[in-house]
């Protein structure tokens, strides 16, 4: 019910804002310490605030909507690897963009997604550093809000129409999966992103951005700032609020992975299975 998910959402922003004064909290002892946690590898990392965020929130969330089932990233990492079901989950990933948060890179942010029949359906991005909050619901369009400013409609401007890549400041990520398939993949894109005709497949994008934060580039791209992100590896906590905020602002996800023939695939961009537990493939184009 589009009333319930507006109070839903209410709860949700301050839950957000609640989590990042934890999260600036932390990143004022993380910055100095040595206390942070590689999961598979020395690229994926977890602190001890990206825990602590995430049982403030599951706690939270237990108390308000005690039949809401949950997916967190640190809770999965744990073991706790729920089914997605026809239920409400919420979806979240306490910190976004944590090797930024260890090396004190303020692009990072919290990010809550609410799943409604395997369908994501609201949306809240939250980046306390220069507090720019992000929110969308199915069918009731997309905002931004900084620091105590009124909601404004994304995007922001209506888009100039794009003609080609060679115009398109296009966001790409690294990821933490390094093995030579991911990378080479990954790679072989950037090279033809980035390349001019003299590069095999070269579109000369005018510029390539890789800043470290999922959540925050889905919304960039509804924000207006970026006109594709793309990426492969990713994981549902990571995309669920943005695709909301990202769709509502007129952008388009799909699952493909083929960067340059993305508009021609035919793909339910807002489907989500439990395929996207095991990771998988994203992209969002503005629309
Ligand atoms: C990661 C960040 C990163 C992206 C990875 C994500 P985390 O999330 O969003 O930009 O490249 O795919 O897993 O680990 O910082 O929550």
């Amino acid at each position: 019910e589009p009333a319930e998910l507006r109070s839903i959402l209410a709860f949700t922003v301050n839950l957000a804002r609640t989590a990042g004064t934890l999260i600036l909290e932390g990143s004022q002892a993380i910055h100095a310490s040595s206390d942070v946690n590689e999961k598979k590898n020395s690229v994926d990392l977890v602190t001890q605030y990206d825990v602590a965020v995430e049982n403030l929130v599951m706690g939270e969330i237990k108390k308000v909507y005690p039949t809401f089932k949950f997916i967190g990233e640190e809770s999965f990492s744990a073991g706790t690897r729920p089914t997605l079901t026809d239920e409400a989950t919420f979806c979240v990933d306490p910190i976004d963009g944590t090797t930024n948060f260890v090396h004190g890179f303020p692009f990072c942010c919290i990010s809550l997604g609410l799943i409604y029949q395997k369908r994501p359906v609201l949306g809240v991005v939250y980046n306390p550093f220069i507090e720019y909050l992000y929110t969308g619901i199915e069918g009731q369009g997309s905002y931004l809000t900084r620091g105590t400013g009124q909601p404004q409609k994304l995007p922001l401007a209506s888009p100039k129409p794009l003609p080609s890549i060679s115009k398109a400041q296009i966001a790409v990520e690294w990821g933490s999966d390094r093995g030579a398939p991911m990378i080479n993949e990954k790679v072989g894109s950037f090279l033809k992103l980035a390349g001019d005709s003299s590069v095999p497949g070269g579109r000369m994008a005018q510029s390539l951005r890789s800043m470290g934060s999922a959540a925050l580039n889905f919304s960039m791209v509804a924000q207006g700032g970026l006109d594709m992100y793309w990426e492969i590896g990713c994981w549902p906590w990571d995309v669920c609020a943005g695709m909301v905020i990202a769709q509502e602002a007129g952008g388009v996800v799909t699952g493909s992975h083929d960067v340059l023939n993305a508009a021609s695939e035919d793909v339910d961009p807002f489907k989500i299975t439990s395929e996207i537990l095991t990771g998988r493939k994203y992209l969002v184009i503005r629309g």
